[in-house]
């Protein structure tokens, strides 16, 4: 079967959140159980493309509105990633430095999905399944169905999987000028209040719709920032497939980014090991247990009541655990979270960025993992923390719900709580110190963790059946 994934993201060429770790791994995955799959994105200018060898595969123009451009599909010339990675160029518009972020990031992912389309309709032998990743990828299935230039791609199957619904590629109807031209009596199909939006679109054309959790996809016919009514409408081809992760990259037993190595057997030693490293580095307590944030400091994430709970947590409990933040975000967060590193010098540190590898230490040296999304489809960091024996702290929603048993359950792993709000977090840190002081209930849990299996091969199967479906 031949599946081209199209996506804004895709580790380790770009990267900025699970999106990228989800469309760098499937293919892959897909790949080795025999399907021709690969990835399709923009050229930014990132490290990868300057270390990485490519060749020149294709040569096209076509317009964006009134701007005719040439545009260039280069290929990934080694194979090392395990799929066929083909980059966009379209000098001008998609060569920059960051992934998102420019006042023409509109213009930016049309053009992008108007040269895939174009491209597309090159190809001697259509693809069986075009796989659209966002609403950066939203408009592809309309264009390869209403466009006049594309009526060659109106019968390959098209499905869209939606990472995250809060974001939805939203423009104005002057955008409509740049999407070639269509059917217009198909025009409803662009059309959600008043705008065109990508993402809406994507749900009423391809020909099946998933999203990265069970629960997700039912939360989205009630909290979708506005396309409710279109999930509960759509809901007959919609179907939740929970995330796998990449046990390649993500494996504390040869993780080169980890200086200590470890399985389930070993755990206890080497794990204590990263962790007296990474506390010493970064001025922490490892005597205490230590508590970890990794992710983008956005609302979705909760991570502004970061601040107030762990200082409510760290007075409450006489600073009875350490924190570390990883992440980047709102500049306020930013700021109320680097304050606190002067109020519990020796308990408390932030690395505001975001590092590959101080990543990985973390989660190599935490003892848990704290997750308060206001919003989570799947999340990835919970399942990278049961991997490497980092309890997971989440708040009950989307995958987290389908991905961590509380404690309170005979097989449970981690510690759940309903809000995210201080008091809930504050609850749960609590929660957090007693059961570290028992090492035999921490232990099990630990073991339990990492031997959970969240590995891609199986939700590879997962969907192949929903193309079969389709095809
Ligand atoms: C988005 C979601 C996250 C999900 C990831 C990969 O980043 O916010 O929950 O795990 O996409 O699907």
């Amino acid at each position: 079967m031949v599946i081209v994934h199209v996506s804004a993201e895709c580790y380790p060429m770009a990267k900025a959140g699970g999106l990228g770790d989800v469309v760098g791994a499937l293919p892959k995955y897909q790949a080795k159980l025999g399907d021709d799959a690969m990835v399709v994105m923009p050229m930014y200018q990132t490290p990868f493309l300057q270390q990485n060898k490519w060749e020149l595969h294709f040569k096209g123009n076509t317009n964006l509105g009134d701007w005719f451009f040439d545009y260039t599909i280069i290929k990934e010339s080694t194979g090392k990633l395990g799929f066929n990675l083909y980059l966009v160029d379209i000098h001008g518009l998609l060569d920059r430095p960051k992934i998102y972020g420019y006042p023409d990031d509109t213009d930016r992912f049309i053009g992008f999905q108007v040269a895939v389309v174009n491209w597309l309709s090159h190809w001697k032998s259509l693809p069986d399944i075009v796989h659209c990743h966002d609403h950066q990828a939203g408009l592809i299935p309309f264009m390869m169905k209403y466009c006049f230039d594309y009526q060659k791609l109106q019968f390959v199957k098209t499905i869209v999987s939606i990472h995250n619904a809060q974001y939805q590629g939203a423009m104005g109807w002057e955008k409509s000028l740049l999407i070639p031209r269509w059917d217009t009596w198909k025009n409803g199909l662009l059309e959600w209040n008043n705008s065109i939006n990508s993402l809406a679109t994507a749900v009423k054309c391809a020909d099946k719709v998933t999203t990265v959790s069970h629960s997700y996809m039912q939360q989205l016919k009630f909290q979708s920032n506005g396309l409710e009514a279109l999930f509960e409408y759509e809901q007959g081809k919609c179907v939740g497939i929970l995330n796998g992760i990449d046990t390649e990259v993500w494996n504390p037993a040869t993780d080169p980014m980890v200086a200590y190595h470890y399985t389930a057997t070993n755990v206890l030693v080497e794990k204590k090991k990263n962790k007296n490293a990474l506390c010493a580095k970064y001025n922490l307590d490892p005597s205490k247990p230590l508590i970890v944030f990794i992710g983008r400091l956005v609302g979705e994430k909760a991570a502004d009541v970061l601040p107030g709970a762990i200082q409510h947590a760290m007075d409450k409990t006489d600073s009875g655990a350490n924190f570390f933040i990883i992440g980047a975000g709102d500049t306020a967060t930013e700021s109320a979270l680097n304050y606190l590193v002067q109020l519990y010098p020796g308990n408390y540190n932030t690395f505001i960025g975001y590092d590959e590898k101080v990543g990985h230490e973390a989660y190599a040296s935490a003892d848990f993992l704290l997750m308060p999304s206001r919003v989570e489809p799947c999340g990835l960091n919970q399942l990278y923390a049961l991997r490497y024996g980092t309890i997971p702290m989440v708040r009950d929603t989307g995958g987290l719900h389908d991905t961590v048993v509380d404690m309170g359950d005979p097989d449970g792993f981690g510690i759940k709580f309903l809000h995210a709000t201080e008091e809930d977090i504050v609850y749960s840190i609590e929660r957090a110190i007693a059961v570290y002081q028992d090492k035999n209930q921490m232990n099990k849990m630990i073991q339990f963790a990492m031997n959970i299996d969240h590995s891609w091969e199986s939700v590879v199967e997962e969907y192949k059946k929903v193309y079969e479906s389709i095809l």
